[in-house]
């Protein structure tokens, strides 16, 4: 279950790839509203990211802690410096963006008025006053900060290829399918 020298635990790969999937899922609806009218049907579009938001946080939570318990496999041999250093701050940054995502479209809402909804199941109320100016503090920020998840994704695929195609190493065999046996 935890962590090898040389692979991801199964946990980790599905934490990682259900966020992923959350995450792309998450920046389309939140374009696709931005993009729309005002109206009732907007507003049912927010809600749904909101409420896909809401898991992609609690599958944030478990992944963090897991991290900090378990660790992650070390570097294969061979890459050099720089790559090793570029990879830790990208997947820190990527960890500290989505935090900030999920944090400012939290407050965006609740210093709105409103409570964080759950498909129409239940609804989660923050103890935050309503108030103008936070609200579009807290939007503003999350209309920005999208874009640094967008880069460093585009930096954090673009080396997963590079390792997978060019270095032909196991970087992307260790959180995907696993590493072959004698490699
Ligand atoms: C990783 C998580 C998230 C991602 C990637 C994401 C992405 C986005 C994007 C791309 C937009 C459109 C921004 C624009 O207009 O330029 C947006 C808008 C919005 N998001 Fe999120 N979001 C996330 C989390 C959340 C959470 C947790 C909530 C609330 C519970 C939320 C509530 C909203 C709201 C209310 C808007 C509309 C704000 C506005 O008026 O522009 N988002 N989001
Ligand atoms: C929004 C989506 C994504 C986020 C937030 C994300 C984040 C991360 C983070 C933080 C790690 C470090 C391990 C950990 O702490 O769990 C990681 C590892 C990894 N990710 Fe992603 N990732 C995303 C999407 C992708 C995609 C689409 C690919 C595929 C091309 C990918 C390929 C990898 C690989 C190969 C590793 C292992 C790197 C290593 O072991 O050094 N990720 N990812």
């Amino acid at each position: 279950m935890h962590d090898t020298k040389i692979e991801y635990s199964s946990a980790a790969k599905w934490l990682h790839w259900s966020v992923a999937i959350g995450i792309f899922v998450l920046l389309w609806l939140g374009l696709q509203q931005a993009g729309m009218e005002r109206g009732p049907e907007k507003l049912e579009l927010r809600a749904l990211h909101a409420s896909v938001a809401l898991i992609v946080l609690a599958l944030m939570a478990v992944r963090l802690v897991w991290r900090f318990l378990n660790g992650v496999p070390a570097h294969p041999d061979g890459i050099p410096g720089w790559q090793r250093a570029a990879s830790t701050l990208v997947h820190w940054g990527l960890y500290i963006s989505v935090f900030v995502q999920l944090i400012s479209g939290s407050m965006t809402v609740a210093t709105g008025g409103n409570a964080l909804p759950f498909f129409g199941l239940f609804s989660v109320a923050l103890p935050i006053v309503e108030n103008d100016e936070s609200h579009e503090f807290w939007e503003e920020i999350h209309e920005f900060s999208w874009v640094i998840i967008a880069v460093l994704l585009i930096v954090h695929v673009l080396a997963a290829l590079y390792n997978h195609f060019v270095l032909k190493n196991n970087v992307l065999r260790r959180i995907t399918i696993g590493v072959r046996k004698g490699s």
